[in-house]
């Protein structure tokens, strides 16, 4: 029987598990966006992933949405990835790039601000939006969005090209493969939503058309990675960031079945309205089975008895964990033991900062060393 510890091929690249680690932002890089050394050790605690993706990173400096999140735009950024990726895989691991742009999801705080880039610039529901930066005492607060601007021709084809520099950037800095960030109300996804694009152009419109960018922009990374170890990342159904779409499934059905055809990697199906309790796992399952043949990875609210449910009836070939790998950096471990888990609420620590609340969860081996005999 299959379950989460059955190895699982993305095209050449070997899982030894389908316990995965979902990418989680957490504000660790210098204001430059260069990784650090503490983002190094989060990771290389967390290799016992079947892959870690790794966190949503800036594909471009127009991309300006959280502060202290990574870019992979310049030398200086490229090399910290490149010594990150290294120490992983010496620690026995996997780990793929998240491509990101937030597109209008995005706080400029220089005077006069530069509008961040969206497909229609829609400005009406900013406060749906949700940016993290420094507060007045050093601790990430939650920064009012910038209102956007509707992008150019130009300026979209430009971004595209640097989705492709993006992936470049990431083989050279030796990742096992990228994610295309297209969940969550950021830029792809901004195209996507009939709500947030309504242009007339070629970009707009028609399902196929509010799907081109997404498609376009895997087409870029494609020529630097096989396709077995290109993914993408979609929310159809969330509400987060605004990006309202009344039917999804025509244009996600679209892409996703043009990505198939492509031998794409895998599908990231993140519930991410879990948060409000409503599960939409279900739904997206059913839209994206019949038109994608390859693995398709399930995220939000799972746990590891769902998990194992879902990848032995062969509903989803694995399962990425976001939560839970914050806290359990020994996660796989503790699922074959059956648990238990740290389970802890770590707000004010979850975005920027230091180690703490980041680097200095116990695994259980050493919470069981540290507890009296
Ligand atoms: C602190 C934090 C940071 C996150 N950062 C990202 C991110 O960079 N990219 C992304 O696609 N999702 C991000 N998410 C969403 C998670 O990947 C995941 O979808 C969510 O936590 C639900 O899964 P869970 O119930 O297993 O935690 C983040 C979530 C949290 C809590």
């Amino acid at each position: 029987m299959t379950d989460l510890f059955t190895p699982l091929s993305l095209g050449d690249l070997v899982l030894p598990n389908r316990i995965v680690m979902a990418p989680l932002t957490r504000s660790r890089a210098t204001p430059d966006r260069v990784p650090t050394p503490m983002m190094t050790a989060h990771y290389v605690q967390r290799a016992s992933a079947g892959l870690i993706i790794a966190e949503a990173t800036n594909v471009a400096p127009q991309s300006n949405a959280w502060e202290c999140a990574p870019g992979i735009f310049t030398a200086a950024q490229v090399d910290a990835w490149r010594g990150l990726v290294a120490a992983v895989h010496s620690a026995g691991g996997r780990i793929a790039l998240q491509l990101w742009h937030g597109g209008r999801v995005a706080a400029d705080r220089r005077d006069p601000p530069e509008a961040p880039l969206s497909p229609s610039g829609v400005n009406d529901n900013l406060d749906a939006i949700t940016v993290w930066g420094q507060g007045p005492e050093g601790r990430f607060v939650k920064l009012a969005a910038t209102p956007s601007r509707a992008m150019t021709t130009a300026e979209i084809e430009d971004t595209i090209a640097a989705y492709g520099r993006a992936a470049q950037a990431a083989r050279e800095a030796g990742f096992d493969a990228v994610q295309l960030h297209a969940a969550n109300g950021y830029l792809p996804n901004q195209f996507l939503s009939p709500y947030l694009n309504r242009r007339t152009d070629a970009w707009g419109g028609s399902p196929e058309n509010r799907a081109r960018f997404a498609l376009e922009a895997v087409t870029a990374m494609l020529p630097h990675f096989a396709p077995g170890r290109v993914g993408i990342r979609i929310s159809p159904f969330a509400t987060i960031n605004g990006a309202l779409d009344p039917d999804p499934v025509p244009a996600y059905a679209h892409l996703v079945r043009k990505l198939g055809r492509r031998g794409l990697g895998w599908v990231e199906l993140a519930d991410s309205n879990c948060w409000s309790g409503r599960f939409d796992r279900d739904a997206m399952l059913d839209l994206v089975r019949p038109v994608f043949g390859g693995p398709v990875i399930v995220n939000g609210g799972i746990d590891p008895p769902t998990a194992q449910q879902l990848v032995a009836a062969g509903r989803a070939e694995a399962v990425s964990f976001g939560r839970l790998w914050i806290t359990n950096p020994d996660l796989t471990a503790r699922i074959r033991q059956g648990g238990p888990y740290t389970v802890k609420r770590i707000s004010g620590r979850l975005y920027g900062g230091g180690p703490d609340g980041y680097n200095d969860f116990p695994t259980l081996e050493e919470e069981r060393a540290a507890r009296p005999a």
